[in-house]
């Protein structure tokens, strides 16, 4: 019956490999969802570290469901692309072969929800207020109330922080970027930002990029300091610089089809754990930042930059033009919109 699905999903760009098919089809044992009182197992995949806030409020929606459903329904967790990376964990979902993911908001426009690529405009947020303005307003929910074009059901927003750019060389003016391969993730938005400073985008899965910065395939990224420290970008990396030009978030989803496999009261149960999760990963999301900064300026083992108000002006003018470029793709009302909610709350 998976194989079925497999070749008539209407989301499969390509094929999975061959060998994430016999992963899901053996992944596809573990979760029986019958009854009221079956034994169910939430297969729930995601690209970072545990240690992050990501990977931690995961594992902590893992516990609550435990322990509230006695043991009944289970939560695996397969963190740092184990299971499936970002090429093909959303076919992965449309197909059943995992039920829960959290991409970043920067991963779903490619999957034609161009919107969400509002988070990723540069130096659009400057505090994290204004981000969960955006995001628990109405902007946010309207988001996530498009995903069921996709058949998916969006549960909701998890924080992770600021980005900021390393190479290996400092980058805190337009200059620095001059012809630089910048891993990106999968938005134009971050694409079209990496050209309007002169470096030249690169998309990559993030379980690819480590090994892409040390291989030399590209020259730098962007990242929070969360997810630069646990992947250990630092040994790969001779700089970083505190550009805090963006912001990177995600979204908790799953597919219609397991939502509505599951028996009223287990829904409940599994949304009100979610939501208590969410709430202490956005609680300690910006402490797991900080600890991590802290950590890499004690190994030493990279030069760290804090660009000036001036600089990061520079920055700013010269990534304005990104603006426009979204404007044109998803019209004018979406960024009025999101203005307006961090301004006002
Ligand atoms: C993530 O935080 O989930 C990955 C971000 C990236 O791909 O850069």
């Amino acid at each position: 019956m998976i194989i079925t699905a497999m070749f008539r999903a209407p989301l499969s760009r390509a094929p999975l490999s061959r060998r994430r098919c016999i992963q899901a089809l053996a992944l596809g044992g573990l979760a029986r969802r019958a009854g009221a009182q079956a034994r169910i197992t939430i297969r729930l995949s995601h690209v970072v570290a545990r240690q992050t806030p990501k990977g931690l409020a995961l594992e902590r929606f893992g516990e609550l469901v435990r322990a509230r459903s006695q043991g009944r329904i289970d939560v695996v967790v397969y963190p740092n692309s184990l299971l499936f990376g970002d090429a093909d964990e959303m076919q992965a979902l449309q197909l059943g072969a995992v039920d829960m993911l959290a991409p970043s908001l920067s991963k779903f426009g490619r999957l034609g929800f161009p919107e969400f690529e509002l988070f990723d405009l540069p130096f659009l947020f400057e505090t994290r207020t204004q981000v969960y303005r955006a995001m628990q307003g109405r902007l946010g929910q309207a988001l996530l109330a498009g995903l069921a074009r996709q058949r998916m059901v969006g549960l909701g927003y998890l924080d992770n922080g600021f980005k900021h750019m390393s190479a290996n060389r400092p980058l805190v003016a337009p200059d620095d970027f001059a012809g630089l391969r910048m891993r990106v993730q999968g938005s134009r938005v971050i694409a079209h930002q990496m050209r309007a400073l002169g470096a030249r985008p690169v998309v990559l899965d993030f379980g690819e990029t480590r090994r892409a910065l040390a291989m030399g395939v590209v020259d730098g990224t962007e990242n929070p300091i969360s997810n630069f420290w646990t992947q250990r970008m630092h040994e790969v990396q001779t700089h970083l610089s505190l550009t805090h030009h963006g912001y990177l978030g995600y979204a908790v989803v799953v597919h219609q089809r397991f939502w509505a496999h599951l028996a009223g009261p287990d829904r409940q149960l599994v949304a009100a754990a979610l939501e208590e999760a969410l709430a202490w990963g956005n609680a300690i999301a910006r402490s797991e930042n900080e600890q991590a900064l802290a950590a890499l300026r004690e190994s030493g083992g990279i030069h760290i930059h804090d660009p000036s108000a001036a600089q990061r002006q520079q920055l700013r003018a010269a990534t304005a033009e990104v603006y426009q470029g979204l404007e044109r793709r998803i019209g004018r009302q979406w960024l009025e919109q999101v203005q307006q909610e961090w301004i006002t709350g």
